[in-house]
C-alpha cells in the first residue's frame, strides 16, 4: 500500500531506542499536529463536505495524542518543547501556497507524513516487542489508524483532482526521498 522510494535510514531505530522519552515527547506533538491539521483542512471549500470526515480524524488524532500522554506520565517524562522535523518542514515548505492546488499538495503532504508514521510504528512494533513491550503493543495499535489517514487524504486529493494528485505524488514521492536521506541528529520519529 505504502508507495515510499527511499528507506529511512539505517541510523534511525537506534537512535530511536536510546531516546525513548524524548521521542515519544516528539510523538505527541505529533498526534497534536495531526489533529490539528485535520482541522486546518476544513478551510479548503473542496473539503467543506468533508467537514465530518476530518472531525472523525481530528478526533482519532486527539485519542492518540491522550494516549501518548498518558504514556508519557505513567513514564514520569514530563509533555515539552516540541522539535522541529527537517523531512516534515522540507515538505511543507513546497506546497503552492495561494494557487487552486494549493489543497491538492496540502493532502499528499499529509497522507505521505501519515504513511511514514505508519510505516515506523509497524517497524517499532516489532523492534520493541521484547524490550518495551507496552511501547510495541502501542505502536502496533496506531498502525491501522495512521494507515488509514494516509488513504483518506490520497483519496480526498484524487477525488478534487485525479491526474493533479498523480502527477504531485509522483513529485513529492522524490522530495520524501531526497529529504529523508538528509541525516539529522534530533530525537524525533520523522
Ligand atoms: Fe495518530
Ligand atoms: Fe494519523
Amino acid at each position: 500500500m505504502l508507495l515510499f522510494r527511499e528507506k529511512f535510514p539505517a541510523e534511525w531505530l537506534p537512535m530511536v531506542r536510546a531516546n525513548l522519552g524524548a521521542v515519544l515527547v516528539d510523538h505527541a506533538h505529533l498526534e497534536r499536529k495531526a489533529a490539528t491539521t485535520a482541522i486546518t483542512l476544513q478551510k479548503y471549500r473542496q473539503l467543506f463536505h468533508r467537514v465530518h470526515e476530518l472531525n472523525a480524524i481530528a478526533i482519532e488524532e486527539l485519542q492518540h495524542f491522550e494516549l501518548v500522554l498518558g504514556l508519557l506520565e505513567r513514564r514520569g517524562i514530563p509533555f515539552s518543547q516540541p522539535m522541529r522535523s527537517p523531512w516534515i518542514s522540507g515538505l511543507m515548505a513546497t506546497i503552492r501556497n495561494g494557487t487552486e492546488n494549493q489543497v491538492i499538495d496540502h493532502l499528499v503532504v499529509c497522507a505521505l507524513i501519515e504513511g511514514r508514521s505508519c510505516e515506523k510504528f509497524q517497524v517499532l512494533a516489532e523492534a520493541l516487542r521484547t524490550t518495551e513491550p507496552e511501547l510495541a503493543a502501542f505502536y502496533a495499535s496506531l498502525v491501522e489508524s495512521e494507515g488509514n489517514h494516509y488513504a483518506s487524504y490520497l483519496i480526498m486529493a484524487r477525488h478534487i483532482d485525479e491526474p493533479e494528485t498523480t502527477r504531485r505524488l509522483d513529485w513529492y514521492l522524490d522530495r520524501d526521498a531526497e529529504l529523508i536521506r538528509q541525516p539529522h541528529s534530533h530525537p524525533i520519529l520523522h
